[in-house]
């Protein structure tokens, strides 16, 4: 599945985000100080993501991300003298890993929950009540949250809004691989072409774009359609944060309520499919959108 390996990709990246919540503290303030007077803190990473592993040698939080004083492993042998052991949902849902709990649990070690995916594809948790200490997720409300992305200030460079409109040629794209009936985002989508036409690209309609085409695919389109095949709160993935602003259209969303969106996202940076009262209605406001430049740059900003 292409989320898949996006989500391999972010591997360090949430395994760095971790690590530097170790390091500048819990927003708890308790929890904060357990970690600050924590000299070395040691991370057993117990299953990798989707079973494919990264080298840990030397000493990667320091090398890699400045972070000084912990120690990132993955061999079990360290079990017993690991503060946290991070386990990957994915591989214990399958039941092609095992939680430990055969092995005498130390005394204040943390066991935390990590998975990128929607509650729809977590599959039953029940069976892990009360054996968790703390979650990692894209949810703002996790422990530790692990965005798809997230917004940075950056010193602006030149005007990028000015050139929105070149190679434009078309108005609407969606880029769908995993297409079902039951999804709410194909259901918009077959209202949507009622109104105007969408281009579709993806397994779906035989027509696949490479990871190499999908930017500038998406480039030529005044709109993108960035819907989610799961509705869940802060599930807002890389169909946002990389398809739509990468590749530099204005983006359609479906997924959780705008308020979601709006807690994540820069200002008058999306269109909410929830923000019309049909979905007639967006299509000519779609329309009406490409046809101003300023407004549709307004988008940009
Ligand atoms: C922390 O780890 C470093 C490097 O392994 C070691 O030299 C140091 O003694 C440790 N400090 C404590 C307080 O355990
Ligand atoms: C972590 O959770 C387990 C299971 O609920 C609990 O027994 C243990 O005391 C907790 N550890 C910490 C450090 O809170
Ligand atoms: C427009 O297309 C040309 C040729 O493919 C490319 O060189 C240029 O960078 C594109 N401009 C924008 C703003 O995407």
């Amino acid at each position: 599945m292409q989320c898949c390996s996006m989500k391999m990709g972010l591997l360090f990246c949430i395994l760095s985000v971790f690590l530097l919540c170790l390091h500048n503290g819990w927003q708890e303030a308790s929890i904060y100080n357990y970690w600050r007077s924590k000299k070395n803190v040691t991370v057993l990473l117990w299953n990798w993501p989707f079973g494919r592993s990264y080298s840990l040698k030397g000493d990667v939080c320091w090398d890699l991300y400045k972070i000084p004083n912990r120690k990132l492993v993955d061999q079990r042998s360290l079990f017993p003298s690991a503060h946290v052991v991070v386990f990957h949902n994915r591989e214990l849902i399958q039941g092609r890993q095992k939680l430990p709990t055969d092995l005498p649990r130390p005394q204040g070690q943390r066991w935390a929950w990590m998975s990128l995916e929607s509650p729809a594809h977590n599959g039953n948790l029940q069976k892990f009540a009360n054996i968790f200490n703390m979650t990692m997720s894209y949810r703002r409300d996790a422990d530790v949250t692990l965005p798809y992305g997230e917004l940075l200030p950056v010193e602006p460079e030149g005007n990028l809004v000015e050139d929105s409109h070149i190679n434009k040629t078309t108005l609407v794209c969606w880029v769908v691989s995993n297409y079902m009936n039951h999804h709410k985002r194909t259901q918009v989508y077959k209202e949507l072409i009622a109104t105007v036409p969408v281009k579709v690209y993806g397994r779906w309609n035989k027509k696949p774009l490479s990871s190499a085409d999908l930017l500038p695919t998406i480039s030529r389109c005044y709109f993108y359609l960035a819907f989610e095949n799961s509705l869940a709160k802060d599930y807002i993935t890389e169909k946002l944060w990389k398809n739509a602003y990468q590749g530099g259209a204005v983006t359609l969303v479906l997924g959780p309520p705008i308020s979601d969106y709006k807690a994540v996202a820069p200002d008058h940076s999306f269109i909410h499919v929830d923000e019309f009262a049909s979905v007639q209605e967006l299509g000519k406001h779609l329309q009406r959108l490409a046809e101003d430049k300023k407004r549709y740059e307004e988008y940009f900003h």
